[in-house]
């Protein structure tokens, strides 16, 4: 079964309201990466996460698919699954795939992305003991409600897979993860799937691979603000910056200005002047260490149940339970 529940205040307007506040900061110019995802955004990433470069979601997908019967194993039925920016949904096959087939566990994706839920409910609908009721969502906005519709009983199992994570600063990251805990009670869990610290080159290459993908998806969101807003940004006047912070150990996403130009945005209410080399800053990807995962765990309310590593490109999956 697939429900939709739709956005209820005005996706476009708040959008216009973001690239103004960014693109006209007084430093370093920027825009949320959570626009990188509409309909090209979200199809781009797909194709990132099978690259030879982007050895992150391989490694994800290679824990749930040896591990998933543990985490499962960890937790009491009948549970009720959130997922947090699901994506395509693929890698929770296996987690869906080890749930108790006596039981019909209801499976709430969420996500930002109308295409990305598309992709999900597509991916995991012929899973006979799962329901899925997406919600077209913020994180915490859906994260609420699916709690509201939390049966009796029930266990929540919030998953926040793909080091997504990592897409907030850091101590930002720890009070996302706080918000998150608010909205569980005692007991309930949480699978977070995280990237670790590795060598910088590797980093670097899985953020700018050489067919050009990442550089595509980056992009696209000036060519979203065109088509979206009715600007006029020149996409062969800009080009993809990956870089790592040593400060932040992450990796930012920037759009580099190839010379002094100015870019009109006209449903944004703005004109926007850049300078040759300067750049927007549209994300950043967060490196943890195994340590540091635990502290933040638990200063977020939580405390680890279980981990897993994976070797080949180290990444973590822990399981976390709030306390
Ligand atoms: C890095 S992708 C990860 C996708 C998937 N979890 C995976 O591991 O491959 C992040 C996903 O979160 C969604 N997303 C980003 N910001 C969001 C927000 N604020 N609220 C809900 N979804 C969001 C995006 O649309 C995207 O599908």
């Amino acid at each position: 079964m697939i429900l939709r529940q739709a956005v209820a205040n005005d996706p476009s307007l708040e959008f216009a309201g973001e690239v103004r506040l960014g693109l006209t900061l007084r430093g370093q110019k920027e825009l949320p990466s959570k626009y990188l995802y509409d309909e090209v955004g979200s199809a781009l990433f797909e194709v990132i996460s099978a690259l030879p470069e982007y050895g992150l979601t391989r490694a994800d997908e290679r824990l749930l698919r040896d591990h998933s019967g543990d985490v499962m194993a960890r937790l009491s039925s009948p549970l009720l699954v959130a997922e947090l920016g699901s994506g395509s949904g693929k890698k929770t096959r296996y987690l869906l795939e080890a749930l108790d087939r006596d039981e019909q566990t209801r499976y709430c994706p969420i996500e930002i992305s109308r295409t990305a839920l598309n992709m999900c409910e597509r991916e995991l609908g012929d899973i006979e003991h799962v329901s899925i009721v997406g919600f077209e969502r913020e994180y915490l906005d859906g994260l609420r409600e699916v709690a509201g519709h939390r049966r009796r009983h029930e266990q929540l199992l919030v998953l926040f897979l793909g080091s997504t994570i990592g897409n907030f600063d850091r101590p930002a990251d720890v009070k996302f993860m706080r918000a998150v805990r608010q909205i569980l009670n005692a007991g309930d869990a949480l699978l977070l799937g995280t990237d670790l610290i590795k060598p910088i080159p590797q980093l670097l290459d899985a953020y700018d691979d050489a067919l050009g993908v990442t550089a595509a998806f980056n992009l696209n969101l000036l060519a979203r603000i065109n088509r979206e807003l009715g600007g006029d940004f020149l996409l062969s006047q800009f080009d993809h910056d990956a870089r790592f912070n040593p400060k932040t150990r992450s990796i930012e996403m920037h759009l580099r200005s190839l010379r002094p130009q100015s870019v009109s945005i006209p449903r944004a209410g703005v004109t926007v002047q850049f300078r040759e080399d300067e750049t927007i800053w549209t994300e950043s990807s967060h490196k943890y260490s195994q340590p540091e995962l635990l502290q933040m765990a638990m200063r977020a309310g939580f405390r680890c149940d279980a981990q897993w590593i994976d070797e080949e490109w180290p990444f973590a999956e822990t399981l976390l339970i709030a306390q």
